[in-house]
């Protein structure tokens, strides 16, 4: 399988992608240092052990030794085929895997997507056939829903009841099964099992593909909870959906912004009124991963939040989450609505024209970034703007480096009343526990030269371009000079790949967890300094090369050797020099 697609590919491709998004959208991660850490969700654990790391692309449990790049964590949490995995993920970053029609999906996944389309449709014709219908029809007219917009968006209706769904589909205990993996069902203390979703309107949610991967209930009264979701199943992962980016999508040829808001009522209620371009997530903040797509799909990106201080601190928590997707061709914006309403509220009594309007003086993220910090401060006085440059100064190391950037920090000096060079000097102060505390040398460690090229190579592949000639040390037998060479040639022909690219390519190959042993060692040098123990390294293996080759050629006594021979010898000498 993994043959079919090329290995370009898959080296683009984990270029592309972030690991680190793609487990916290699984498992929340928090900032440790330079790497990120949770509990490990591959084995127990109440302390965390389980490290992601950015700049590697590779994650590791000193727990439980589980480890791998984003496709083997794909492989490994959602238990994906190798191919699946890599569609999965070039699907998050709009890439088209070239060999699409060798792909053969996981059939236990493929059931799943089935069992949940044909119980969506079942929630749809109950909502036509149902004694109880005009309950819900009523419901959802008077919330303003026209029979349109109900089959555009496939909304339906579970019944009062406690096996409808179990006793349509869970025919058998496979079928159960079946049901539970989707999601479909609840169980009590006592062991018996039952719908989960009874009396309530159905809102099917769809992948960005458009197939049913998980359904929002809502109650017709007061009762609680209003809205009842999907559980996490191996095809809904809430961090990581979107309702209504599948209809968007489907409804603009062109998305020219994407108007983020809380709810599936909102998505509706504005879809209904003409506004096709909103989408919700799913009672969750939204994450990095969630704002990728949205950017993928439209150039602009809207949040929308009430106006009053809930809205606001939800609208901060965004922004926060947003800082590392600024820049590039990418607007964000915020817009708020008058303190008590929500967008369907609002379009309902005002109308899409008073929505449009605040959607047009929507403000712009630095807008919104800077009032908000100013609030917390008093920007009249010099204490006051020294501490508006400490609070901001955290926030604008998760700002890529670009123009975004700089400008960002122009802005932040023109506030402050002082000067770049001032700013700067306060960055640039490293934190205490960057510090290299033990230096790790090859002599100190007793780390073989090639071991030590290896594992720099693997952990930092930029680091090549400094290497110099390594046309000689094939002839050394030693164990693993021949990975040093092929990193080294790979290296030479794709200058561009990271850990988790090598480390894929040796997927298949003998030595493959030798080499994941090399990629999560700690190397405490600083980026100088191993470039220059592995410009070191290799020269050393040159040389030794060179010598042994020199004693060959020697050995031989000078009357049996070719002409090509002598001259080589000529040129080992100039080159031992
Ligand atoms: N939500 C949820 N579970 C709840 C309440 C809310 O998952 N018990 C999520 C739903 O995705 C919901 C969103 O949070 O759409 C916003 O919640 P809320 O503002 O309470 O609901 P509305 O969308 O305004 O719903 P409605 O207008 O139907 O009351
Ligand atoms: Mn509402």
């Amino acid at each position: 399988m993994a043959g079919q697609i090329p290995p370009q590919f898959i080296d683009d491709l984990l270029i592309r992608v972030d690991i680190t998004d793609v487990i916290d959208a699984r498992v929340p991660l928090k900032k440790a240092g330079k790497n990120l850490q949770a509990c490990c969700p591959f084995h127990n654990e109440k302390t965390p052990s389980f490290t992601v790391s950015s700049e590697k692309q590779f994650y590791h449990c000193f727990g439980c030794g589980a480890h791998g790049t984003a496709i083997g964590f794909l492989m490994e949490y959602d238990q994906m085929s190798f191919p699946e995995a890599i569609h999965e993920l070039a699907d998050s970053v709009g890439m088209i895997v070239p060999t699409s029609q060798s792909f053969t999906p996981n059939p236990a996944k493929q059931n799943l997507y089935e069992l949940l389309d044909k119980v969506s449709q079942f929630y749809i014709q109950q909502l036509q056939t149902h004694p109880k219908r005009n309950e819900f029809k009523s419901y959802l007219k008077q919330r303003g829903l026209s029979s349109a917009i109900i089959e555009h968006f496939g909304i339906g209706m579970a019944p009062e009841g406690w096996d409808y769904v179990l006793k349509k589909f869970g025919g058998s205990k496979q079928a159960i099964d079946q049901l539970n993996e989707a999601g479909l069902l609840s169980s009590n203390d006592k062991g018996s099992t039952y719908d989960r979703f009874r009396n309530r309107v159905m809102f099917p949610i769809r992948d960005r593909r458009g197939r049913v991967i998980g359904f929002g209930g809502r109650v017709l009264d007061d009762s609680t909870p209003k809205y009842l979701n999907s559980p996490e199943t191996p095809v809904f992962h809430k961090g990581h959906e979107l309702y209504g980016l599948y209809q968007a999508r489907k409804a603009n040829r062109k998305l020219e912004r994407l108007i983020i808001v809380e709810g599936y009522m909102d998505v509706i209620a504005l879809a209904e009124k003409g506004i096709s371009n909103a989408v919700a997530t799913l009672g969750t903040a939204t994450t990095p991963e969630h704002l990728r797509q949205l950017q993928r799909s439209a150039p602009e990106v809207i949040f929308c939040f009430d106006g009053d201080r809930a809205g606001r601190e939800a609208a901060w928590r965004a922004a926060e989450n947003a800082l590392p997707l600024l820049g590039g061709n990418h607007q964000l914006k915020f817009m708020f609505l008058p303190e008590g309403e929500d967008p369907d509220t609002l379009v309902k009594q005002e109308g899409a024209d008073a929505f449009n309007k605040l959607v047009t003086d929507a403000m712009n993220f630095s807008d919104f970034f800077f009032e908000s910090l100013e609030k917390r401060v008093d920007i009249d006085s010099m204490d006051g703007r020294a501490r508006l440059i400490e609070i901001a100064r955290p926030y604008l190391r998760h700002i890529p480096t670009g123009v975004y950037r700089d400008m960002f920090e122009q802005r932040l000096v023109e506030r402050a009343q002082t000067s770049t060079a001032v700013l700067h000097k306060h960055l640039e102060t490293p934190p205490k526990a960057e510090k290299i505390i033990n230096k790790m040398t090859g002599v100190s460690t007793g780390m073989s030269p090639i071991r030590m090229a290896i594992t720099i190579l693997l952990q930092h592949p930029e680091l090549h371009k400094a290497v110099g000639d390594f046309d000689k040390i094939a002839n050394l037998s030693r164990p693993g000079i021949a990975i040093l060479i092929e990193l080294l040639e790979t290296l030479r022909q794709q200058p561009h790949l990271n850990t988790a690219a090598l480390l894929e390519r040796a997927r298949e190959a003998e030595h493959a967890d030798h080499l994941i042993k090399l990629a999560i060692q700690t190397l405490t040098l600083s980026a100088k300094e191993l470039e220059h123990e592995l410009v070191g390294a290799v020269e050393q293996l040159q040389q030794e090369a060179q010598k042994s080759r020199h004693e060959v050629l020697m050995a031989k006594g000078l009357s049996q050797l070719t002409q090509e021979e002598r001259e080589e010898i000529q040129r080992l000498e100039i080159r031992m020099r």
